[in-house]
Formats: structure tokens, C-alpha cells, sequence
């Protein structure tokens, strides 16, 4: 009997579902929620209604695209945390409805273990041990994962995530949010040695990215005491610069990372992986430093429920079900800090 699994995300501002069949994505469909970009960042309330509103057309859609009735299914899984707690309510209380009445197992999945498990939707997976930089917009993680169920996190950030740093300057820069991919799009024409910003200094395997967005809204602001139109007439050059900042930040790390366990399978995931100087700058070094290098395809960077499904899937294996008085939590302690 072949092992079929529903994934359901909700918890930011992607809905999205996926179906898996025997360690196989069949469907992954997510559905965007364009009302934020005008705001600036992500409304938790408009969020949680517009996952309302998405959730039950994006599961029949995924169900439909997979080929299969609701009665095939054998489980549910969901995010149980982090993220919002308004959005995660919706994904939460939808699994928990379906699983009653299909009566079937429900499966709590942690959102940033899953953005690591994405790297076992396709081949060639990494081998246990392997490190993983987790970028996204709520989390920049490193983590040692000694088995599909087993990671401990053994360097994180002091203050700012990543993609908050991607998020936040490109906002300075007049960017809708989203802006880490914008900043991706706009870098493509511009010189990243143009306009040179500090590195943080943080000590062990922790990142700090407040320090950089405080150096870049003081060098914007000087210089637009200079010529007010500074950012128009540079922003492909700032976008290339501040992207090949944050970028070598997370390499240097990640080599520090690797020294420090010996580790050489090394893996990045979550939104910020998407970025193309990110995913070129790993892949360039990775032959140099004796790296085999794992960057998952777009559509598994940043949310997305395949990610869900799959590590469904390994907790499915365990038999490691949720009971139905299961909350979601805002915030989620499971991945261990050394
Ligand atoms: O993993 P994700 O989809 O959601 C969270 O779990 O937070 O990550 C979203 C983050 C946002 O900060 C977004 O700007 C960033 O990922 N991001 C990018 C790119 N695509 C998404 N940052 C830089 N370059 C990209 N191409
Ligand atoms: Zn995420």
C-alpha cells in the first residue's frame, strides 16, 4: 500500500498544499498573497484571513492536480511553528479537521526542520552528518542534522534574519516587500564592488545583520545629503553591493561552521537561498574549500508545503503522530541550541 501524505503551509504569507506518495511529490500548489507589498512587510491579521480565504481552493487544487480523492489520504501533515500565530491557526485547525474526519493520523511538522527536509524531494540527497544554513525571513540558522529527525542548531542570529536584511534595506531603497527578491532582480545590472559595507565581527557561529542595516541607512542618508537622487542613479550597483555583502557574511560563516566540525556535506535552504548570488557564490567555492554542495530548486527555497509533506513523510515513518488537543506555537523550541 502506498503511503500518501497531505502537507499543508501556512505561516506567513504563502497557503500552500502538496501531496506525497511514497517519498514522491505528486502536487505542490501555494498561493501568494500580494496583499502585503503595499504595507511594507507581512499583516499578521490580513495573513491569517487571506490563508482563510485560500486554503480550501489550494487543497482541492493540489488533491485535483495529484489525481486523487480525500480518501486516499493515509495522513496529514501541517506547520505547527514557527511563524504567525494567527496564520498558523488556519493550517492547524484545517489539518486537524480533515484528519478527524478522514480518521487518520495528523502529523505536527516544525517549519525550519522542514525547510532543511526539502533537500530530500529530489536527488542526490546530502549524507548524514550534514550542516545546513537555513535563510529565511524569520530565522538565519546553521544546523548540524544527524538524521532526517535528529538537528541541533549550533549557530544563529543575535538580531536580524537574513531575509530581514535583504527585507529591510531594500525598503531604505524604496523596494516593495518582498524585497530580497527584487534586490536579486535589480543586482543583475549592477557592479557589487562598487560600494563596500562592514562586516559585523560576532564571535562562535552566531551572525548579527542589525549592525549592516544601521551602516547602510546612515551611508544612504549621507549621500542623499549630497544628491538627492543618489539612490535612483545607483540602485543596481547599491542592490549588487549590499547583496554580495550579506552573501560573503553567510559564506565566511559557513566555512567557519565546517572547520570547526569537520563537516564537508554542506547544504543552504529557506527563502534567502533562492538569492542567485548566494546559490553562485557556495557553488564556486564549494570545489576549493572540498565542499559537496546541496542548494534546493526555487520552488523548494522559499515556503512551500512539499517541504511539509516530506518531513510528514519521515515523521510518518516514526509513527510519530500528533493528538488533536495540539495548538500551533508562534514560537517553537524543537530545534535544539547547543
Ligand atoms: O523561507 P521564506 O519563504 O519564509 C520564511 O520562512 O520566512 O523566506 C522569505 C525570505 C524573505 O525575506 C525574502 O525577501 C527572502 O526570503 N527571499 C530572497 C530571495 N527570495 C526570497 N532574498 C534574497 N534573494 C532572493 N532571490
Ligand atoms: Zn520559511
Amino acid at each position: 500500500m502506498p503511503v500518501t501524505i497531505l502537507g499543508i503551509e501556512s505561516s506567513c504569507d504563502e497557503t500552500s498544499a502538496a501531496v506525497l506518495i511514497d517519498g514522491q511529490i505528486v502536487s505542490n500548489i501555494t498561493a501568494d498573497q500580494s496583499v502585503h507589498a503595499k504595507y511594507g512587510g507581512v499583516v499578521p491579521e490580513l495573513a491569517s484571513r487571506a490563508h482563510q480565504a485560500n486554503i480550501i481552493p489550494v487543497v482541492s487544487a493540489t488533491l485535483r492536480d495529484a489525481n486523487i480523492d480525500l480518501k486516499k489520504l493515509n495522513a496529514v501533515a501541517f506547520t505547527q511553528g514557527p511563524g504567525l500565530l494567527g496564520a498558523l491557526m488556519v493550517g492547524t485547525s484545517y489539518a486537524k479537521g480533515l484528519a478527524l474526519a478522514l480518521d487518520i493520523p495528523l502529523i505536527a511538522v516544525h517549519h525550519m526542520q522542514a525547510h532543511i527536509l526539502a533537500h530530500f524531494i529530489k536527488y542526490p540527497h546530502p549524507q548524514f552528518p550534514f550542516l545546513c544554513l537555513t535563510v529565511s525571513g524569520g530565522h538565519t540558522q546553521i544546523v548540524l542534522a544527524q538524521d532526517h529527525l535528529q538537528m541541533k542548531v549550533i549557530g544563529q542570529t543575535i538580531d536580524d534574519a537574513a531575509g530581514e536584511a535583504f527585507d529591510k534595506t531594500a525598503k531604505m531603497l524604496g523596494l516593495n516587500y518582498p524585497g530580497g527578491p527584487l534586490i536579486d532582480k535589480y543586482a543583475k545590472q549592477g557592479n557589487g564592488d562598487k560600494f563596500h559595507f562592514p562586516e559585523p565581527q560576532v564571535p562562535d557561529l552566531n551572525f548579527s545583520f542589525s549592525g549592516l542595516k544601521t551602516s547602510i541607512l546612515y551611508f544612504l542618508r549621507d549621500e542623499i545629503r549630497k544628491n538627492e537622487n543618489f539612490i535612483q542613479e545607483n540602485l543596481y550597483d547599491l542592490c549588487a553591493s549590499i547583496q554580495k555583502t550579506i552573501a560573503g557574511i553567510l559564506l565566511k560563516k559557513m566555512i567557519k561552521a565546517a572547520k570547526h566540525t569537520g563537516i564537508r556535506e554542506i547544504a543552504i535552504s529557506g527563502g534567502v537561498s533562492a538569492n542567485s548570488e548566494l546559490r553562485r557564490l557556495f557553488t564556486e567555492n564549494a570545489k576549493e574549500l572540498g565542499w559537496n554542495i546541496y542548494i534546493p530548486d526555487l520552488e523548494y527555497c522559499t515556503d512551500n508545503a512539499a517541504m511539509i509533506a516530506i518531513t510528514g513523510y519521515y515523521k510518518y515513518l516514526k509513527k510519530e503522530f500528533a493528538e488533536q488537543t495540539i495548538i500551533p506555537l508562534a514560537r517553537i523550541p524543537e530545534l535544539k541550541s547547543h
